[in-house]
């Protein structure tokens, strides 16, 4: 039987008994979608490569809304139960992100989620629940070439309807996914693996797709013993949000961040060109697309990024043998407040989550002298009941696989996040030291889920200051942050409570450093005067570059150079707090 839909005249409406599962049976009301005219031949020009996104979790659901495509299936749905916490699994499909939030629709209350830390659990799927197409987009393309997205430019630009670029759905502002909109997955393709290591005089470098994973490029480097340093997490699109806003790492300290690595970017612009982008051709570009943000200039492709040889360095890692109570936590913090100048002055940099411990590199000091420099950390380590371990690693990837890697937090759950850089001024006199530790006691006093003190601001290196990344990066040390996850049944109410939270310890940070730098990727969403905490003095140039490349204003995204703000009915699923 088909109905037509008045309100969706693009679909007809199908309505089926599905088969009895251990769910309770009920009966399955889907569209099933047939699209238009119009989405025929947008899929014509784009070889076939459009398809309609179906929520991750759809198949464990036999209530679905209206426009929800797909089918109850109990043996896909046991195994999007296996593996719907997995980076791969997230990874390798449209229709997942990593962080659930955007999976949803935050203001309604609407998506189609599982328990995030017992995906079997049928209290998620069974009645009243109802899976709902969230803020994912309709339709999507898989992107294989620059003229996949010049037709989508097209057709944006001729219907009005939206574009979300997905690459692996990390953005914590929910810049990858847009309700009613057309997504642009940037997908592992084997024409986008790493294809070359090829020699840009004068320096090593490693051109991969955007679509290729952290995990990918770390392995891919190592086999060619080279050395690309990248973020914590193995599923994160290293050419995709990660290095356009930034990106930081271990060794951002001592070798820079990732938009500093950046050689070359391959991209199509909203305005349907195909360009390259470095120091010689669309120089404005090549400015922009190194740390202004993704989803605001264009499409990238591709991007060519430095190598670094094979490196051998000392890691320190300490560690509590249980949580560390707060006591614990607040002297490591202090002992890291006070060292903090003169370790990042001497090329230290890592990672500090307090309550678990530490984990520092340097690739610029030999194993004898970090032994002698660390001593004092070591003693006070051993004074908190810690554990200290300094040893030698001979690659980043055995350094990454053994100390990085395991530690990353799960994604596939619904997250909010606040953070704030913290300048090297604060490490510098005991009374700046004193209100630095303050700050930081009022934060473990929150009881956050994760507190991370990261030493990932690019202090030791020296940029040639071409690039359009905050200046508050460089005269930074830390880049604090704070999380709190919630699951599939936390109500409006209490994730509007855990948005006002990280809001509030956002506006601590604020007033310890007025008139400073925010990572733009990893930021309060009701981040104030984002304008000046994400790019200070660049933001003027870049609102000029977004209107050169992006005349039409095609690309729009949650405080993103440029954007319109937050009427847009782009953000109808935001949560709306008012914050
Ligand atoms: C568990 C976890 C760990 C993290 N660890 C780190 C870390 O160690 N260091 C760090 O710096 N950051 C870290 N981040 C933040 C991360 O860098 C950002 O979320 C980043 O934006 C992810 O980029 P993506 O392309 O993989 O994700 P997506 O969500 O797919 O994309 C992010 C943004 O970039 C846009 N975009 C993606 N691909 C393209 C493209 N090809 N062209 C144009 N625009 C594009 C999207 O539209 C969106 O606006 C972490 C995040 C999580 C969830
Ligand atoms: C697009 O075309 C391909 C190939 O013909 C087809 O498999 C796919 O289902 C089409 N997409 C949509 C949304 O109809
Ligand atoms: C469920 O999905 C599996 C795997 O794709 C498929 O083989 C099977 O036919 C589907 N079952 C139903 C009832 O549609
Ligand atoms: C990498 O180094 C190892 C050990 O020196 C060597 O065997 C291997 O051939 C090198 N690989 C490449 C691609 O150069
Ligand atoms: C380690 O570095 C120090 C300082 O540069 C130097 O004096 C010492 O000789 C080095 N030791 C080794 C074993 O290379
Ligand atoms: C370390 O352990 C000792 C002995 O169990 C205990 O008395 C002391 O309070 C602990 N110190 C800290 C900082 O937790
Ligand atoms: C901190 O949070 C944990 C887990 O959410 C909880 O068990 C604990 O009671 C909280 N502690 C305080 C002091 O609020």
């Amino acid at each position: 039987m088909h109905l037509v839909l008045p309100l969706f005249p693009l679909y007809f409406l199908v309505t089926k008994v599905s088969a009895l599962g251990p769910r309770e049976p009920f009966i399955d009301i889907q569209l099933q979608r047939e699209p238009s005219p119009l989405w025929n031949a947008l899929n014509v020009s784009v070889e076939g490569r459009l398809f309609a996104a179906e929520p991750f979790a759809r198949s464990c659901f036999q209530r679905v809304g209206l426009d929800v495509v797909g089918t109850f299936n109990q043996s896909l749905c046991n195994e999007v139960e296996l593996k719907y916490t997995d980076r791969d699994q997230r990874l390798a499909t449209f229709n997942g992100y990593s962080n659930t939030a955007w999976e949803t629709c935050q203001s309604t209350d609407e998506g189609c989620l599982l328990d995030a830390l017992d995906p079997s659990n049928i209290a998620a799927t069974s009645l009243p629940a109802v899976c709902k197409q969230g803020s994912l987009p309709r339709y999507y393309i898989i992107v294989q070439q620059a003229k996949d997205v010049i037709e989508a430019f097209k057709f944006s630009l001729r219907t009005g309807i939206n574009i979300a670029i997905k690459n692996t759905g990390h953005d914590y502002s929910g810049r990858s996914s847009s309700p009613n909109s057309l997504g642009l997955w940037i997908s592992y393709n084997p024409d986008f693996v790493p294809n070359k290591c090829k020699s840009v005089k004068p320096t090593k470098a490693v051109t991969l797709g955007t679509g290729v994973s952290t995990g990918e490029l770390n392995s891919f480097a190592d086999l060619h013993n080279v050395t690309v340093v990248g973020p914590a997490d193995t599923s994160i699109a290293f050419g995709g949000g990660y290095i356009q806003g930034g990106g930081h790492s271990a060794f951002s300290n001592s070798l820079g961040l990732a938009s500093d690595q950046a050689l070359e970017f391959d991209v199509v612009t909203p305005d349907g060109q195909h360009r390259t982008a470095n120091a010689c051709q669309n120089s404005d570009l090549f400015f922009a697309l190194r740390g202004g943000g993704g989803s605001t200039f264009g499409v990238v492709l591709h991007v060519t990024v430095k190598a670094y040889p094979k490196i051998s360095f000392p890691v320190v890692r300490t560690a509590f043998p249980g949580p560390a109570s707060p006591t614990a936590q607040l002297e490591l913090a202090k002992f890291l407040i006070q060292h903090g100048f003169e370790w990042a002055s001497k090329g230290w940099g890592g990672y500090v989550v307090p309550s678990l411990g530490v984990t520092y590199v340097n690739p610029f000091i030999n194993m004898s002298e970090a032994a002698a420099f660390m001593e004092p950390f070591r003693s006070l380590t051993n004074a908190i009941n810690g554990t200290f371990i300094l040893e030698e690693e001979t690659s980043y990837f055995s350094f990454y696989q053994k100390f990085v890697a395991p530690t990353s937090p799960p994604i596939g759950n619904p997250i909010a996040i606040a953070s704030r850089l913290i300048p090297a001024d604060l490490f510098k006199t005991s009374s700046a030291q004193g209100r630095l530790s303050e700050t930081v006691e009022s934060l473990i006093a929150q009881n956050h889920t994760t507190l991370f003190l990261f030493a990932v601001a690019p202090f030791f290196f020296k940029d040639d200051g071409t690039s359009s990344l905050n200046p508050a990066w460089r005269s930074a040390i830390w880049h604090i942050i704070a999380t709190d996850p919630w699951n599939f049944d936390t109500t409006k109410s209490e994730y509007e409570a855990i948005y006002s939270k990280l809001h509030q310890s956002s506006q601590l940070l604020h007033k310890l450093v007025p008139n400073g730098g925010t990572y733009l990727n990893e930021a309060d969403l009701f981040e104030q005067d984002f304008e000046a905490s994400f790019w200070g003095s660049n933001y003027p140039r870049l609102v000029a570059i977004k209107k050169k490349y992006d005349p039409n204003h095609l690309l729009d995204c949650w405080k993103c150079v440029g954007w319109r703000g937050q009427r847009d009915s782009r953000y109808k699923c935001y949560p709306q707090l008012g914050l």
